[in-house]
């Protein structure tokens, strides 16, 4: 070996650690206040919250299992924190300040770093005051990536929201009144969806990741101009792929669609005053060359079914208008107890499966997220039934679930109507 190619040889060994690091894929994300288009072009603009300039925020894309960087820079005048919602993470980057960080003040920047564990259809939003923030607009949708594609000819991204908004677009800046928050939450006087991509082929199959990002609306949506299956639930697949009509979602909760386009896919919110229309995918030309093979499950996740559990802890959601008394000093309870306290709800141990009952002894829907796990919901059967991280449980329903608390640390456990849980309806879990 002669001292030149010695030379090169070694240059490319140092090189590989950096080329290791560059493949990690870095963001950027901006907390500003901006002005969005949020009722249709030329009906008047919104002074809001958003990232980057934009509402949603941009959409996050990265592979499982793949190192993410997301610097959040508060370019707001208070402060803020950023939440990767349904994400496995590390407790450290989960993003609620007091109970796993500090506060990112006005000018600072954080540094969110994380392996995303699940391929699937997450999302992002402020952790802070976020009945405000994320009403405001401080959310975006975060998508990870299988290692193989799935076969379909596009992959599209809708983020449902509300604002409650002026006709002209103004936000109506009162976030926390206490007949919203003491009812169904502050619910927007005019609701929509974002999409990736605004256009598709007649004969095309996609792939429709459906987001809700709304701080308290629970959307019935109906889905006309192609038919398909629900593949996933919340980020995670589902073992068979299912039909499905009316799609219900809570806050925070995700599904996904593989559809067959037939013709102009729209979205509609299946109000009692009839249709609401959310929004559209237009389809122009004809996609001759795709084969209509049966829809398949997406490759599976690696949660498996828990085994019998230790503990069994029941969770009574009390409060609010028409809910009775109860023991908290807030709107709303969990166990006659308002807000986060010092000690949590439930300690497990890491790896330890247990068995929460959900019990609603108020008026009101609540879906139930708990951070940093997914959790079965158990049927009244007993049978074993979606994995989800956000559970919705009906006015005077209950449900249990079941979770293996694997992941170290402090996860905060809430009703993610954000208007509920500013009122009192949010607690904790620590896994040692
Ligand atoms: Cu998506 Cu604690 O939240
Ligand atoms: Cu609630």
């Amino acid at each position: 070996m002669n001292r030149r190619q010695f030379l090169a040889s070694s240059a490319a060994i140092g090189c590989l650690p950096r080329f290791a690091v560059a493949a990690s894929p870095t963001f950027r994300l901006k907390a500003e206040e901006i002005t969005g288009q949020i009722l249709p072009e030329g009906d008047g603009t919104t002074r809001m919250l958003g990232f980057n300039g934009s509402v949603p925020g941009p959409q996050i894309r990265v592979r499982k299992g793949e190192r993410v960087r997301v610097d959040v820079e508060n370019g707001l005048d208070e402060g803020t924190a950023v939440h990767w919602h349904g994400i496995r993470l590390e407790n450290s980057m989960d993003g609620v300040p007091v109970l796993t960080q500090n506060l990112i003040d006005p000018g600072n920047t954080k540094t969110y770093s994380f392996v995303a564990p699940d391929a699937g259809t997450f999302w992002y939003h402020s952790h802070y005051i976020s009945h405000e923030q994320v009403a405001r607009g401080l959310m975006g949708p975060l998508i990870i990536e299988d290692d193989a594609p799935i076969d379909v000819d596009h992959d599209i991204t809708a983020v449902l929201a509300d604002w409650r908004m002026e006709r002209d677009g103004a936000l109506i800046e009162e976030y926390a009144d206490r007949h919203s928050v003491a009812h169904a939450g502050l619910l927007g006087t005019f609701a929509r969806a974002f999409f990736s991509q605004g256009e598709v082929k007649t004969g095309d199959r996609i792939r429709l990741r459906l987001i809700n990002s709304a701080t308290n609306r629970i959307f019935p949506i109906a889905v006309t101009g192609a038919s398909g299956k629900i593949v996933a639930l919340d980020g995670m697949p589902l073992t068979k792929p299912r039909d499905f009509e009316q799609i219900m979602m809570a806050p925070a909760q995700r599904v996904d669609l593989i559809l067959d386009v037939a013709a102009e896919v729209k979205l509609d919110m299946m109000n009692r005053q009839g249709p609401y229309e959310l929004g559209a995918i237009a389809a122009s030309g004809t996609n001759e060359h795709r084969h209509r093979t049966p829809i398949a499950a997406l490759p599976a996740h690696a949660i498996g079914v828990p085994p019998k559990p230790g503990q069994h802890l029941t969770l009574r959601m009390m409060g609010g208008a028409m809910g009775g008394r109860h023991g908290g000093d807030n709107i709303w309870a969990f166990n006659d107890v308002s807000d986060l306290q010092p000690n949590p709800f439930g300690s497990f141990q890491q790896g330890e499966t247990a068995r929460i009952t959900l019990i609603n002894d108020t008026s009101f829907p609540h879906g139930i997220h708990l951070h940093g796990h997914h959790f079965y919901e158990v049927g009244a059967d007993g049978s074993i039934g979606d994995l989800r991280d956000t559970t919705l449980v009906n006015a005077r329903d209950s449900r249990d679930i079941l979770c293996t608390f694997d992941n170290l640390g402090k996860w905060m456990l809430h009703c993610h109507m954000l208007s509920h849980a500013v009122g009192g309806m949010r607690t904790w879990v620590e896994v040692t």
